[in-house]
């Protein structure tokens, strides 16, 4: 089996590539730091990245930017950092990465439990994540040739306490094995149009 993961050198794309180096043979992507580069913010950076990687049988996506601040802070431009990497970013992954996945391939995306429970500062990121859960859904019913497409929704990561842990205060944080486990799951099961929690 061929993975390509999209954030691979990330805390969660990171995690995900230990939980799946057994299973199978990974591809690591990301703006810096991996074997492939790419920005997914960019459709021709995507397409290059499609065409140098070449037919896949799993796609994982662990990458995604938000801006973090209240709503009255938030403006047009800071929006659409979300709208741009982690909404349309993976959606557009899914729009030119098909042609390169194999008959009853799978594809994984990110989103987040803000959407669901709501923090302080986190609409932007929430507006991102749930279209992003729309979209899997959706696109579900019509994927070709028996391809399968979920989401992961994780709470904060242990791993990420010192970074995030202002903004989920109470929240009780997840290991990013435990998150791992999540895209195990959609990689090598059956279900599709899921959105995976990892509380
Ligand atoms: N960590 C948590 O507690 C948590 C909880 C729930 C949801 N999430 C969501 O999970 C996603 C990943 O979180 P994380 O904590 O693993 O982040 P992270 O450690 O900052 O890693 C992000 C990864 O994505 C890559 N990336 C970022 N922007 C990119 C772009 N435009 N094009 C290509 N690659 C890009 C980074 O590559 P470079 O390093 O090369 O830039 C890195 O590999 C985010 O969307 C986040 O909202 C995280």
């Amino acid at each position: 089996m061929k993975l390509l993961i999209v954030g691979a050198n990330g805390t969660i794309g990171k995690a995900v590539v230990e939980e799946m180096k057994d299973t199978a043979e990974i591809i690591q992507a990301s703006r810096s730091n991996s074997t492939i580069q790419v920005d997914i913010t960019s459709t021709a950076s995507i397409q290059h990245m499609f065409e140098e990687v070449g037919e896949i049988d799993a796609l994982v996506c662990t990458a995604g930017a938000a801006h973090f601040g209240t709503v009255e802070e938030l403006t047009p431009e800071l929006n659409r950092i979300a709208v741009e990497s982690k909404l349309l970013g993976q959606v557009n992954l899914v729009l030119l990465g098909l042609p390169y996945i194999r008959d009853k391939g799978s594809i994984t995306l990110i989103t987040g439990i803000l959407m669901d429970d709501p923090i302080v500062k986190g609409a932007s990121s929430a507006m991102a994540n749930g279209g992003v859960r729309a979209f899997v859904t959706s696109s579900a019913i019509e994927l070709p040739r028996g391809i399968r497409i979920n989401s992961v929704s994780p709470n904060m990561l242990e791993e990420s306490k010192e970074k995030y842990g202002p903004f989920f205060e109470g929240y009780e944080p997840v290991p990013a094995q435990r998150v791992a486990l999540a895209f195990r799951k959609s990689i090598l099961g059956a279900q599709t149009g899921q959105s995976y929690t990892a509380y």
